[in-house]
C-alpha cells in the first residue's frame, strides 16, 4: 500500500472500530519503509481527524455525501484535506494519486472523484466558513466539531468559554517532557525551552526517540500535575491504581517521599507497557499488581496515598487525539461515570486514615469530574475535598490556583500548552 491507501485504511478502521489512531496505526506503518512516507500518511491521519468538520463543508459544495459510496467520501475527504493544508505538495499529485486509490475502492467512480477533487482545487481559495453568528455551523464546520459535543459544552461552559476550548483543542501542542535526571544531554544537540506551568518541565522542536533516549517521558502538564499534588505528602505506601503506561506513576515515584509506589492496572499487556516504559527511564519498577479496582481487590486502610487516574472519555486530550471528536457519541461519552465511581469509593477504601486520593481524568465532562468527586464526598462522611495545594510547591499553587474551586477541584481548560484535564484531591477524616 502507498501513502494516501494507507492514510485511507488506518481513517476507516478508526471510524469503524472507534480506536484511538495511536491503536491502529503501528500495523499499517509497518509496512511503510520510508520515513517521510510514514510522517506524510500520519499527517493526512491527523489531518482529517482535526479537521473532518471543515473538510465536509468543503466537500459538500462539490459532492452529495448522501449520494456517495461512505468509503469513497472518507478517500475524498483525505484528498480536500491534502489540497487544503498540504500546500507543497502540487495539487495534480495530490488528485491523480486519490485517484488511483479510488478505482481500486470502486472503478466506476474514479472519473466522479477526479472531477470533484478539480473542482475543490480550483475553487479552494473563495470558500467562505460559518461566523459565529449560526452557532452551529460555526461549531460543526468552521470548528471541526460534532454539534452534540459542541453544544454539550456551550451548556456545560457557557458559549464564551466552549469556543475557546474548541479552539484550543484544535491546535497542535508543543511536546512536553520530564527528564527524571539530567536534562543537559540534550541541551547539547536541541534548543530546550522551559513550559510555562511546571519547573523541571521541558519542550522543544526534538524527535520523540531522542527524548526517550535521554531519560525524558513525554507528559503533558496537566498530567503531571497529579503527582506534583502528593509531592511534599510523606509516606510508606502509594498506589498509582490505573496506571498504564506509568507517567504519573514515575513522576511520583522520582520524588522518592514514599518508600513505594505500587503500579497497577487491569491487564498483563497493560503492565507490559509500564514495564517496557521504566526500563527505558532506567527506573526501577518493581511492585505491580494486576487487579481490576471496580473491585475491592487490596486491604482496606492499607496505604498512605493513591493516585486515581480513571479512564475516561479523554476529551481533554482532543488536541493530541482528534480523533476522539469522531468516535465519541452521545451514547458512548459518558460511558464511564460507573467504572470510575466504583474505583473512587475502592480508592477511598483503601487509603489509611489521614490518607489521601488524587482523583483525575483527561476529560472536559464534568459528569466524569466534578460529579463524580462531589457525588461521592457528599455521599461519605469522612471524605473530605480538600484545598489541593496542601502538599504541593509554591510553583504549582503560582500556576494553578486560577483553576481551583474551592470545595471541588482543579478545573484545567485546554490553552497552547495545556490539555484538558480535572483534579480533586480528598482526604479521608
Ligand atoms: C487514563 S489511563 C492511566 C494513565 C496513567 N495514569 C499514566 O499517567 O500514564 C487509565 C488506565 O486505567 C486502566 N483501567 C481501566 N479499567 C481499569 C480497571 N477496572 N482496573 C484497573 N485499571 C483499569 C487502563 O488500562 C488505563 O491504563
Amino acid at each position: 500500500m502507498n501513502v494516501r491507501e494507507t492514510a485511507f485504511a488506518i481513517l476507516k478502521k478508526i471510524y469503524i472500530e472507534k480506536k484511538l489512531a495511536t491503536e491502529v496505526y503501528p500495523s499499517f506503518l509497518e509496512k511503510l519503509e520510508d520515513e517521510r512516507d510514514k510522517r506524510l500518511t500520519l499527517e493526512i491521519v491527523y489531518g482529517v481527524n482535526r479537521f473532518k468538520g471543515r473538510l465536509e463543508y468543503v466537500l459538500s459544495k462539490f459532492a452529495n455525501k448522501n449520494r456517495t459510496e461512505a468509503d469513497i467520501w472518507l478517500l475524498m475527504l483525505t484528498g480536500v484535506y491534502q489540497l487544503l493544508f498540504l500546500t507543497r505538495t502540487p495539487a495534480y499529485a495530490v488528485i491523480h494519486q486519490t485517484v488511483e486509490v479510488a478505482k481500486k475502492i470502486n472503478p466506476k467512480v474514479s472519473g466522479f472523484v477526479n472531477a470533484v477533487l478539480k473542482s475543490v482545487s480550483r475553487s479552494k481559495n473563495s470558500i467562505s466558513f460559518p461566523s459565529k453568528e449560526n452557532l452551529s455551523d460555526y461549531i460543526q464546520y468552521t470548528l471541526s466539531f460534532p454539534l452534540f459535543l459542541g453544544m454539550k459544552w456551550v451548556a456545560d461552559y457557557g458559549e464564551e468559554k466552549a469556543l475557546k476550548i474548541m479552539k484550543s483543542l484544535n491546535l497542535k501542542k508543543p511536546v512536553v517532557f520530564r527528564c527524571f535526571k539530567d536534562v543537559s544531554p540534550l541541551k547539547k544537540d536541541y534548543i530546550v525551552h522551559k513550559t510555562p506551568y511546571i519547573e523541571g518541565s521541558y519542550h522543544g522542536n526534538i524527535p520523540v526517540f531522542m527524548i526517550r533516549a535521554a531519560e525524558c517521558y513525554i507528559m503533558n502538564e496537566a498530567s503531571q500535575l497529579a503527582p506534583e499534588l502528593l509531592r511534599n505528602f510523606k509516606g510508606r505506601f502509594a498506589l498509582d491504581a490505573a496506571s498504564s503506561p506509568g507517567g504519573k506513576g514515575f513522576l511520583l515515584k522520582s520524588f522518592g517521599n514514599f518508600d513505594e509506589v505500587v503500579f497497577n492496572d487491569v491487564s498483563v499487556d497493560r503492565l507490559e507497557k509500564i514495564l517496557e516504559n521504566s526500563r527505558e527511564l532506567l527506573l526501577n519498577v518493581s511492585a505491580i499488581t494486576m487487579s481490576d479496582f471496580t473491585k475491592p481487590a487490596f486491604k482496606e486502610n492499607s496505604v498512605d496515598a493513591v493516585i486515581l487516574d480513571a479512564p475516561c472519555s479523554g476529551t481533554g486530550t482532543i488536541s493530541g487525539h482528534p480523533e476522539i471528536k469522531w468516535i465519541r457519541t452521545p451514547q458512548n461519552l459518558k460511558s464511564k461515570t460507573s467504572v470510575q465511581k466504583k474505583m473512587l469509593k475502592n480508592a477511598f477504601d483503601v487509603v489509611k486514615k489521614g490518607g489521601v486520593v488524587v482523583y483525575s481524568v483527561c476529560s472536559m465532562e464534568k459528569e466524569e469530574g466534578e460529579a463524580i468527586v462531589s457525588d461521592f464526598v457528599s455521599s461519605v462522611e469522612n471524605a473530605k475535598i480538600f484545598e489541593p495545594f496542601e502538599y504541593s510547591t509554591e510553583n504549582i499553587r503560582r500556576s494553578f490556583s486560577k483553576f481551583y474551586k474551592e470545595g471541588l477541584g482543579l478545573r484545567i481548560l485546554p490553552d497552547k500548552f495545556l490539555d484538558g484535564f480535572f483534579v480533586a484531591a480528598i482526604r479521608k477524616e
